[in-house]
């Protein structure tokens, strides 16, 4: 399943910073230390980049120089604006389109650190096998993140994995099938469990994994996330990839979940309900957490 199958990022591109931030950002600066190094000594990778939030967190964050790639135009023009100080300084030395599983482009062994965060679920094929964990477009795409890693760089990966699949939001309470809706190989590699990636990794010569979820964090901007009026908002819908998933399942197999998904949040709205029902999920959210991040090194 490519990007374009589900989620049409030249359309998403322009009420995604609307609702994302740099969710997990913390985590990942974090796990930057493990290099030891001084953070403006590094060369890092923005992979899949989006409109840059990543990126401008860590430049924002004393990291020397950090390269940014995606697959869509779109999201790349909004990156560009967000770090254009930061371009003009010389601290951007790749902002430019990139589809994975293509080579990272700045030369083998270069960088001390490449970051992936929420990509590599639209990297799946028709070859995808999980019975086998054969995922050929995932696995030859982190292979070539090994080969731009520099000995001793670490590959840092932002994923959301299975237990807090219904803990992204508090949405999904709404939502009918979820399961179903997570259901494809490649969601269930790298938002599966922990094992399997790390076998993933360790197959490709990954070595001292490092796994940490930020109990604290959510995925969106908490103004918004908090406002119910945004949970039917079409801009707030277009940011989202469940949703696009759940659009897609629809015209794939004749179904209405959208629309139930509407009709749910005004039904437990008009009940007086949704308070409740956002303090439940919320209450399991911090026991779960909904974002992982995965460090490993490159021995
Ligand atoms: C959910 S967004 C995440 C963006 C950013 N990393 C963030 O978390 O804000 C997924 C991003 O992956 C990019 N993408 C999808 N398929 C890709 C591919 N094959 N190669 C590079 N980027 C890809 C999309 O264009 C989109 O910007």
């Amino acid at each position: 399943m490519s990007a374009h199958d589900y989620e049409d990022y030249e359309k998403a591109c322009k009420n995604y910073d609307e609702f994302r931030l740099a969710a997990g950002g913390e985590t990942e600066l974090n796990a930057l230390r493990r290099l030891g190094k001084p953070l403006r000594d590094l060369h890092i990778a923005d992979v899949g980049c989006g409109t840059g939030n990543y990126t401008k967190y860590f430049l924002d964050n004393g990291v020397g120089k950090v390269s940014m790639f995606d697959a869509s135009e779109g999201m790349l023009r909004y990156a560009r604006t967000k770090v254009a100080d930061y371009v003009a300084a010389g601290r951007v030395p790749h902002c430019e389109q990139l589809e994975l599983p293509c080579p990272i482009p700045g030369g083998e062994q270069r960088y001390d650190a490449i970051c992936i965060n929420f990509v590599l679920h639209h990297l799946g094929s028709p070859d995808d096998d999980l019975a086998t964990e054969t995922f050929p477009k995932a696995m030859a795409a982190i292979r070539n993140v090994y080969d731009a890693l520099r000995k001793g760089g670490l590959f840092i990966l932002l994923s959301s994995l299975r237990p807090q699949l219904p803990h992204i939001m508090w949405h999904t309470s709404f939502i009918t099938d979820l399961d179903d809706l997570f259901n494809q190989p490649i969601i269930k590699f790298v938002c599966g469990d922990y094992n399997i990636i790390e076998r993933a990794l360790t197959k490709i010569g990954f070595s001292n994994m490092q796994a940490t979820v930020p109990l604290h964090e959510i995925l969106l901007k908490p103004h918004h996330y908090y406002n119910i009026d945004n949970a039917s908002d079409p801009r707030f819908i277009q940011s989202v990839s469940t949703f696009a998933l759940i659009k897609n399942r629809d015209k794939n197999k004749g179904t209405n979940h959208m629309e139930t998904y509407f009709q749910r949040l005004r039904d437990s709205k008009e009940r007086n309900e949704l308070a409740a029902v956002i303090e439940e999920k919320e209450t399991l959210r911090k026991i779960y957490g909904c974002i992982t991040a995965i460090s490993a090194e490159k021995p």
